[in-house]
């Protein structure tokens, strides 16, 4: 048995799922000869203690004792404000880091990390869970395929059914940088194309808390491509029909829709027509939960040198760099032009 162990630091609400995840993927893994062992730690301690005791997994009192239990993976998991210092510590010590996204607030922070993990050489993936679902793989596969023929139109959508706490958005950079950053990832992974300007709009008619600490709840985006394709790219915290995360690519030859089945968090309006008819989901979690543990067992196969780095820390900046473009256009009323500076 080829033995794995992976450190998770942060517990909170992404954390804990990806705590769960790992002992899924442990259980899916040991049929191939992988055991993978989690220690997990978490400033707060009481929560974490109890994280780890459900899960049968080993707390400790911080990510420098963590990282010293030597560990063969750091999972991280907190605040996106702390992701620079807690990648450059794994970096340092050698030991591959898989990081939820993105790589820091904005691309000015993200820069010196990625300056960092090259010269090192570091291995960090980063937790753009999408490149792992079904749907949009059969898309990707489906266009590369060329049964598309050539894309006209897209459109993304991503939107949650609540919004998570203020007190989260106020430190999280904004709704493109949080939100829609997945959807400009998913948009170049999937076109192997770059996004080169974007034209935003947003709005505030839920909790005006939300505006108070500089956000928007629903926002637009109009991307444009390096070939001229258009696309549009939307999200909003409000949405109560269930989480909708769908994207439509429109081709000359075909039109193919990721994330529309049974639990598609919307109704027809045509007479007659059941169709979406089943519950919708209302997380990401659950809308994402076969994606999220596999890209954590790609993170055990990283680290085990079976394969190539599905996501990283490159493939996450130039996301980032359309977000930072989104939130600039938000804030200016004006089309912004995404800047390529070489990292
Ligand atoms: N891939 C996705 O779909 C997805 C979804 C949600 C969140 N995220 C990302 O995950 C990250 C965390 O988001 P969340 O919603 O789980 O946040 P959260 O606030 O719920 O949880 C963060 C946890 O980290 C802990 N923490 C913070 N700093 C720490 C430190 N220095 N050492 C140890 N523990 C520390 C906090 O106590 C908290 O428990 C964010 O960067 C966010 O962008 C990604």
């Amino acid at each position: 048995m080829k033995e794995v162990i992976l450190g998770l630091v942060g517990v909170g609400r992404i954390g804990v799922m990806h705590a769960n995840n790992i002992a899924a993927v442990n259980e899916e893994l040991n049929a191939r000869g992988i055991s993978v062992t989690l220690r997990l730690t978490d400033v707060a301690e009481e929560h974490a203690r109890s994280v780890a005791a459900g899960l049968g997994a080993e707390f400790l009192p911080s990510v420098e004792a963590l990282i010293a239990s030597g560990i063969d993976g750091l999972v991280i998991a907190t605040g996106t404000a702390t992701h620079p210092e807690l990648i450059r510590a794994g970096v340092d010590a050698g030991i591959a880091v898989f990081c939820e996204k993105p790589v820091a607030m904005n691309v000015a922070d993200s820069l010196p990390v990625l300056e960092h993990v090259q010269s090192k050489n570091g291995v960090v993936q980063i937790g753009h869970q999408r490149r792992f679902d079904a749907g949009y793989l059969e898309a990707k596969r489906a266009y590369q395929a060329g049964e598309l023929g050539w894309i006209h139109s897209l459109r993304a959508v991503t939107c949650d059914m609540t919004p998570p706490p203020v007190e989260f958005l106020a430190t999280s950079g904004g709704l493109f940088r949080d939100c829609s950053v997945h959807d400009f990832d998913i948009l170049r992974w999937l076109t192997g194309r770059e996004i080169v300007e974007v034209y935003a709009k947003g709005s505030n008619n839920g909790d005006p808390a939300i505006g108070e600490v500089g956000d928007v709840d629903t926002a637009l985006a109009v991307v444009t491509f390096d070939d001229g394709t258009v696309g549009t790219v939307s999200a909003s915290r409000y949405n109560g029909a269930g989480h909708d995360v769908r994207l439509e690519i429109q081709g000359s030859r075909n039109s193919l829709t990721v994330g529309l089945d049974n639990k598609t968090a919307m109704e027809s309006a045509e007479a007659g027509v059941e169709f979406p008819n089943g519950e919708s989901h209302k997380t990401f979690a659950e809308r994402f939960d076969q994606a999220y543990r596999s890209e954590m067992a790609a993170f055990v196969e990283l680290i085990l040198g079976l394969r190539e780095n599905p996501c990283t820390p490159e493939d996450a900046v130039a996301a980032s760099r359309v977000a930072d473009a989104a939130q600039e256009s938000l804030a200016s009323g004006v089309a912004v032009k995404v800047a390529f500076a070489s990292a």
